[in-house]
């Protein structure tokens, strides 16, 4: 059975609305508030598929978790402290589960496989395979893919070994793989990246007590040492906000306020971007929570001028990439995106499940090796009465919960019904997504088929 979106032609979007949290910190909370001496608290937790299944995975490894709604209690067990899970641990489509757990479970007394579904277990795992086997990780992969198997590194509290490793591409999973082996590495761990890409890791890992350096593009910590529990409250993920934020851009007469929303400098490539091709869109209440920058985000409707994306933004917005296109599609004028090789190995190819969906959606744009061109079909005056800038269609998200959201978003500029093919994964970083966007002012069914 296959779960479809109908999204029926909307005006405009207004409101204040409070997306589910941060995916990435979600997971992280987990992992590392497991390993920490002491109760965890965490408030604000994405109760989504993804971050569920690490959860899961790590209660399967002898962690006592309490979970309601959004808050979960975590009974750390310490560093050394995990099991042998009794069975393989399945991910699901999570990407950043299996790559972050490759790092923290290389350095443990037991062996432990890992698989996921056919999405995951078709996304390249070598780059956590070659620079763990380095630091003396062992892994068994399914031709450098999951399902693989992570062997025990022995009962030595300190079993691998330090690396000084420059990351091959901007990956902030690879980058938190081989901090958190490093945890378990005997001497200082180093990645250097090349361009910044988010910080989460490091963030959390001071949060427990843990000394982590930066310096520039370099990050260093010492294994051996010991993380303390903490209270975390996870912040509303600008990934998910990024939906209505293009939403409020592209419709005119909309005004939007998102609460409480993660501005990490690492993650705001979506509002540089989208302030670049003219958006308006103001932070409110700004404050720091549990070491990570939040605030509201106002966004208002405004004519929006097609752009060079520039390259540096790129890691930064990467899985924001999907709606930009939506918004680029609404620009006047030619957006370019360019480095963004990366996409090509997401939760589906994005590159070409974008370029393919706006194609149906009548819009004139091409697939490039590293990103795509897209020709903006917005008009230059502003307008009272919107035109239609998208074509009624069947789209296919490629079973991608971000391909799936961004192609809702383009109802509010539609000429007739968008129906969305295979969203089961949108409840994957955006559990109550229907609810949330019609109460918004989309209108957004779904249906099983
Ligand atoms: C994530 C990092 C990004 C991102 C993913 C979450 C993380 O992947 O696309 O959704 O939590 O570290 P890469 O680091 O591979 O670019």
């Amino acid at each position: 059975m296959a779960l479809n979106f109908i999204a029926q032609p909307a005006r405009k979007m207004s409101g204040e609305a409070r997306v589910p949290g941060d995916k990435s910190i979600s997971h992280r909370s987990v992992m590392l508030g497991s390993i920490a001496t002491g109760i965890t608290r965490v408030s604000g937790f994405l109760s989504g598929a993804d971050a569920i299944a690490t959860m899961q995975a790590f209660r399967s490894m002898g962690v006592r978790i309490e979970h309601e709604d959004d808050r979960l209690e975590i009974h750390g067990v310490g560093r050394e402290g995990l099991t042998a899970p009794e069975k393989e641990i399945d991910l699901g489509n999570s990407g950043t589960a299996m790559r972050l757990m490759m790092g923290l479970l290389s350095g443990q007394g037991f062996d432990v496989r890992l698989t996921g579904d056919a999405s995951l277990c078709a996304r390249p795992m070598g780059r956590i395979v070659d620079p763990l086997s380095s630091m003396g990780a062992k892994f068994k992969t399914s031709n450098g893919k999951a399902p693989l198997t992570i062997f025990a590194s022995g009962d030595d509290k300190d079993a691998l070994d330090a690396i000084d490793y420059e990351l091959p591409m901007a990956s902030a999973q690879v980058k938190s793989a081989i901090l958190l082996a490093g945890l378990y590495a005997n001497g200082k761990t180093c990645v250097t990246e090349p361009a910044p890409t988010r910080d989460h890791t490091e963030r959390m890992l001071r949060g427990f007590g843990y000394d982590v350096q930066t310096d520039g593009a370099r990050i260093c910590l010492r294994g051996g040492g010991t993380l303390t529990a903490t209270d975390i409250d996870v912040p509303a993920d600008i990934s998910s906000a990024a939906f209505f934020m293009v939403g409020a851009c592209i419709s005119p007469g909309s005004q939007l306020c998102l609460t409480h929303v993660g501005v990490n400098p690492t993650r705001i490539g979506i509002i540089n971007i989208l302030r670049m091709m003219g958006a308006s869109i103001e932070f409110t209440n700004q404050k720091e929570v549990g070491g990570e920058p939040v605030a509201d985000i106002v966004v208002k409707a405004g004519m929006l001028k097609g752009i060079d994306i520039p390259e540096q933004w790129v890691p930064l917005a990467i899985d924001e990439i999907p709606v930009i296109a939506i918004a680029a599609a609404c620009a006047q004028g030619e957006t370019r995106l360019t480095g963004a090789e990366e996409l090509r190995v997401k939760e589906s190819d994005r590159i070409m499940a974008i370029v393919s969906a706006l194609t149906a959606l009548g819009i004139e744009a091409h697939e490039t090796p590293d990103g795509f061109v897209i020709q903006g079909r917005g008009v230059a005056e502003h307008e009272t009465q919107p035109t239609a800038i998208f074509t009624a269609a069947e789209v296919l998200s490629h079973d991608d919960h971000r391909i799936a959201m961004a192609c809702s978003i383009a109802s509010l500029r539609a000429d007739g019904p968008i129906v969305i093919h295979d969203c089961e994964n949108v409840t994957t970083s955006f559990p109550g997504y229907v609810e949330m966007a019609n109460s918004l002012g989309l209108a957004l069914s779904s249906m099983e088929s």
